[in-house]
């Protein structure tokens, strides 16, 4: 298939990216590179031995837009391009809104110009907010608690009434737990711009001293050793999880849902020990106060994603950290430095 990957320079779009190319399709990355690095692109070339085609636009610049989908004959989209960081987004719920919503409606607006009606969107976890309801399965009801969130849970809203609308249109909503881990070879990896907003690259950024200690959010939540509990997923499953949704996608119009998560639970100081475990030596933590908003335990019921599209997660907690280790250790300033 010819596939046009938005936000593919970034971490979960490279990684994908990768497996497509190695899945033999041929891939366009649509990015306009403001949390990501063109650095990752060159080296997914390098790992698959193939070019990608690049293009470094704004989903909110709509001639741009239209000249990449007219370009090309696009058999799908995957969509990643998006603003993700919580925290910004209650500071910034316009710019959340205009980027992540606005410049949905425009892909789709494009891709129906084009003739291109396969999607696969990045969704998340975050739209069943913060529900202890444990596991979640994608019948869950949804009730996301920030502004990021909601920009998610309205992207839905839109593929959902449109995928009604139009029967031709295949519409797959992926809702990512937790992603981790990289790349095996320690090529290509997350490269958080400033202070890391999630655990795990938090973490590696301990582990190879950039960071002092890690800050243990809230120690007294119900889980056996009072710390936060989510379902990490290896970024490679991720990637897997989307190819199989194109292939589910292949045979079958419609909107689907699916949870891309293990179905298993780790807490905050399982993460940390299995981080120490990898780089060989004990990452540094203190306790602090609970983080406004987080839920206790988050983890997914996998079995639609299973029965549907024949995934699992296969990768352990332990080969997130391996791998993301090996990332962090040989990249210890992410891309920019090597550039
Ligand atoms: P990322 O920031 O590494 O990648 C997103 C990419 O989109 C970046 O390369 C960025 O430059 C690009 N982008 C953003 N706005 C754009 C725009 N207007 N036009 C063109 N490009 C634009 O993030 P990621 O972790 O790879 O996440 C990918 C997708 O998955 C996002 O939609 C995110 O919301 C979703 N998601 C991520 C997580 C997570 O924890 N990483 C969890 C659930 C869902
Ligand atoms: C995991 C656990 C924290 C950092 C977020 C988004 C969600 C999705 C994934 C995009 C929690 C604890 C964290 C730290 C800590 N992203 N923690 N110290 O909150 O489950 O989900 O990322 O869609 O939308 O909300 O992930 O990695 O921030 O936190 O103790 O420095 O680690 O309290 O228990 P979260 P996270």
């Amino acid at each position: 298939m010819k596939v046009l990957v938005t936000g593919g320079a970034g971490y979960i779009g490279s990684h994908t990216t990768l497996s497509l190319l190695e899945d033999g399709h041929d891939v366009v990355v649509l990015d306009n590179l403001c949390n990501s690095n063109a650095e990752s692109l060159r080296r997914v070339e390098e790992l698959a031995g193939r070019t990608v085609e690049f293009r470094q636009i704004d989903l909110l610049d709509v001639v741009g837009l239209d000249a990449v989908l007219a370009e090309f004959r696009f058999d799908a989209v995957i969509h990643f391009a998006g603003l993700k960081a919580v925290g910004e987004s209650v500071a910034k719920p316009l710019l959340y809104y205009q980027n992540n919503v606005v410049g949905t409606l425009n892909l789709l607006h494009g891709m129906e110009r084009a003739g291109v009606r396969t999607i696969v969107f990045s969704s998340s976890a975050t739209v069943y907010g913060a529900s202890d309801q444990v596991p979640l399965n994608e019948s869950a009801p949804l009730d996301a608690s920030n502004p990021y969130g909601r920009t998610k849970e309205q992207i839905e809203d839109i593929l959902s009434d449109l995928g009604a609308a139009d029967p031709r249109w295949r519409i797959a909503l992926l809702r990512y737990f937790n992603p981790a881990g990289a790349h095996a070879s320690g090529r290509i990896g997350e490269d958080p711009q400033g202070m890391p907003n999630n655990l795990l690259p938090f973490v590696a950024q301990v582990a190879v001293g950039r960071r002092d200690k890690v800050t243990v959010f809230g120690a007294d939540y119900p889980t056996p050793d009072g710390t936060g509990i989510r379902d990490y997923i290896h970024v490679m499953d991720l990637a897997a999880g989307h190819i199989a949704a194109l292939g589910f996608l292949n045979s079958r119009c419609g909107v689907f849902r699916w949870n891309l998560g293990t179905g298993r639970g780790s807490s905050v100081m399982e993460v940390i020990a299995a981080f120490g475990e990898a780089a060989g030596h004990k990452v540094k933590h203190e306790f602090a106060d609970r983080r406004p908003g987080d839920a206790a335990i988050s983890y997914a019921d996998p079995a639609a994603a299973l029965a549907d599209l024949g995934w699992s997660a296969h990768r352990t907690l332990a080969q997130m950290c391996e791998d993301h280790w090996r990332w962090q250790r040989k990249n210890p300033f992410g891309y920019s430095k090597a550039v």
